[in-house]
């Protein structure tokens, strides 16, 4: 598939998988997605199995994510993981600003932006994430409500920080509801996203962000969705805790 950006696929693992679980997913994935080159593909375990997901993943074309950080680099901050912290694990990216934790660890826009400061200060690319309820989208909110988390959570990047990380676009509606967003509702979100960009930063830094789009994605829709001119790829929860699954998807997007 011929793209303006390179794809970016990442598993977004959530709270599963023991490490001998997980070591065994990532070995699988090692083995069936040696030959690709072009994507980029990211795992991002829990937090107990970055340790040795990390040493199965050096030297593969597999790089690692984390789910969540701290915006503090240390200190008394108990439960907390600081951005130092998982790069002794040689992760690359960290996932901010999921639904869930907006939801059930009252994380906000600004909570967020003071997270993607601290996770760029640190060399780790944020990957952002934003998205609608259902009952905002029925309201006819998606725009407003995606726009104001958008100018949020990016609060004090700079255009070179913003090249740096990734925006993920996941409708709460469609997150492990099987009911994925049409590839023309996920483009039309992905394009208002990219054009806020253009009035927050400028056309060029816009067009060179990439935008992944998260919900239900599974191997037998990613083609379609990936196919979507402003969709540069895809975070992926449920799909992603298999090998095939997940190396289906990378496969079918290429
Ligand atoms: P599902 O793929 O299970 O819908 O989850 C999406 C998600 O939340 C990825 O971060």
């Amino acid at each position: 598939m011929d793209k303006e950006r390179k794809l970016i696929i990442a598993g977004n693992w959530k709270m599963n998988k023991t490490v001998a679980e997980a070591i065994d997913l990532v070995t699988g994935l090692k083995r069936d997605l040696v030959a690709v080159k072009e994507v980029d593909i990211v795992v991002c375990p829990p937090f107990t199995a970055l340790s040795e997901v990390s040493k199965v993943v050096l030297d593969s074309n597999i790089r690692l994510g984390a789910q969540n950080m701290s915006e503090h680099q240390s200190g008394a901050f108990t439960g907390e993981i600081g951005a130092g912290m998982l790069k002794e694990f040689s992760v690359r990216y960290v996932i901010l600003g999921h639904s869930e934790r907006r939801q059930f660890n009252g994380e906000t826009d600004a909570m967020v932006a003071a997270k993607a400061i601290a996770a760029l200060a640190a060399s780790l690319k944020p990957i952002i994430c934003v998205g609608e309820l259902l009952a905002e989208r029925e309201a006819g909110r998606t725009e407003a409500v995606v726009g104001t988390q958008l100018e949020g959570s990016l609060k004090g990047l700079t255009k070179s920080q913003l090249e740096e990380s990734i925006i993920a676009y996941e409708p709460v509606w469609a997150i492990g509801t099987g009911k994925v967003a049409t590839p023309q509702q996920a483009q039309e979100v992905h394009a208002f996203i990219r054009n806020r960009l253009v009035a927050m930063y400028d056309e060029g830094t816009a067009r060179r962000v990439r935008i992944q789009y998260g919900g239900s994605v599974k191997a037998s829709n990613a083609r379609e969705l990936m196919s979507q001119a402003d969709v540069d790829g895809a975070l992926v929860g449920g799909a992603s805790l298999e090998v095939r699954g997940f190396s289906d998807i990378v496969k079918n997007s290429i």
